[in-house]
């Protein structure tokens, strides 16, 4: 049996990766006579934490990810990479045998979870973690979607010609911004609260109407239908997960004219709807952009499934009919410290449901573990 668990953390590599795994911090909180940090030099620079910051946490500092090879567990933000400065693919640094935990994106490579299966790797994928009350305290996409949320108001109050608050001034008086945010689950709510510590009036729409009441009590207006045929898209269904389920294409023309309106009043759009395992729900059209005033602007956080805004260009912003369109993808890394610093605390609850004794048990029986475990032992078990 090892004397202890060895926990690494690498730099991530992908482009423009900011992030950390696990912060000083949290290092100081595991590190343990049963268990060992080690972590790849420089990893938290990006993040502001310095090496020297890990060491006095209790952390061991090595030179590359190669200082990283015979760790138990490997925590990282995005998934294992071809390196070509290494010569050989971040899976191959890995022991076999090892664990590693991280936003794996289970869904887009099937070469990759065949690659860390045959590696002998478990592998647990934090996107797979269910909403339960459990599992609150890990819940990466939350953890990132409250992050985000908050940073696309920024960005628009950044974009928009105008300031956010009423103000009376000797100069006269300048009226508030208009923000109406679409989709008001993790990521929405915390857009409405930023819009509105702005000093922006605020309107928000979902199709739960069970968040009416949390969009009220951060000071917004829930929009909703005026005539019959639109209240059709007001209601629309939820899953037992508690999200919402996929509009018909009817409900989907109701709630389109249920918004053109209040988008065409807006300063702002942020949309943050979200369909689970489905194309982000086309909320706002070519249209509906033609009629919002010129210079106002849109933040789409759904970018990267598709957008909800039919003129979304992922990772890009883009001007059409005079209005700002902004694709963001990785608004997280543009928020490294308390980014870094939420995911860290995730994962600390992750492996503390993970550890028994100091050692590492996976039992795949347990309600979060086989949720998010995507290959153990040989075998992929995503999608089986
Ligand atoms: P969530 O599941 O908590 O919220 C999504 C909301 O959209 C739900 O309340 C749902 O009822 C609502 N919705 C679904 N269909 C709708 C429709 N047709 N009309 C109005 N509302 C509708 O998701 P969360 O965590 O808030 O994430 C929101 C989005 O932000 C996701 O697409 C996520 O991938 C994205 N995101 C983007 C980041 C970036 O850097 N761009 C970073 C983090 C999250």
């Amino acid at each position: 049996m090892p004397e202890h668990t060895v926990i690494a953390v690498p730099r991530e590599s992908a482009p423009g990766e900011t992030r950390v795994a696990l912060t000083p911090d949290t290092v100081r909180r595991l590190v343990s006579d049963d268990i060992q940090v080690r972590v790849e030099g420089g990893a938290g620079l990006r993040a502001s934490f310095s090496d020297d910051a890990y060491r006095e946490a209790g952390a061991v500092v090595v030179d590359g990810p190669e200082g990283l090879e015979d760790a138990d567990v490997w925590l990282r933000v995005h998934p294992p990479r071809d390196r070509k400065d290494l010569g050989r693919h971040e899976i191959d640094l890995m022991r076999e045998g090892a664990l590693t935990l991280g936003l794996l994106r289970p869904a887009d490579s099937e070469e990759l979870l065949d690659r860390l299966a045959r590696r002998g790797i478990t592998a647990l994928a934090l996107e797979l973690l269910p909403r339960i009350t459990r599992a609150q305290r890990m819940d990466v996409l939350s953890a990132m979607s409250t992050v985000a949320g908050y940073k696309a108001v920024v960005i628009a109050a950044d974009t928009l010609g105008k300031i956010f608050p009423l103000l009376m001034t000797a100069a006269g008086t300048l009226a508030p911004a208009h923000v109406l945010v679409l989709g008001a689950g993790v990521a929405g709510l915390q857009a409405i609260a930023t819009a509105r510590r702005l000093g922006a009036v605020v309107e928000a729409f979902d199709v739960r109407p069970a968040v009416k009441e949390q969009v009220e009590s951060l000071g917004a207006t829930f929009v909703e239908a005026e005539e019959e045929e639109e209240a059709e898209a007001v209601v629309g269904g939820e899953t037992a997960a508690g999200y919402a389920e996929q509009l018909s294409e009817r409900e989907q023309e109701a709630e389109h004219r249920l918004l053109a309106r209040h988008v065409a009043k807006a300063d702002v759009v942020i949309t943050t709807a979200l369909v689970p395992g489905k194309p982000a729900p086309l909320l706002i059209t070519e249209e509906m952009v033609r009629g919002m005033r010129p210079g106002s602007t849109i933040v789409d956080l759904a970018a990267e499934a598709g957008g909800n805004c039919e003129l979304t260009r992922a990772g890009e912003t883009v001007e059409r009919h005079g209005v700002v369109i902004h694709g963001p993808i990785d608004l997280p890394a543009r928020v490294p410290v308390h980014a870094s610093q939420m995911y860290s605390k995730n994962l600390q609850a992750l492996l503390g449901h993970l550890l028994v004794d100091g050692e590492i048990r996976i039992d795949l029986d347990d309600e979060i573990t086989g949720a998010i475990c995507v290959t153990h032992a040989g075998e992929v078990r995503y999608g089986r």
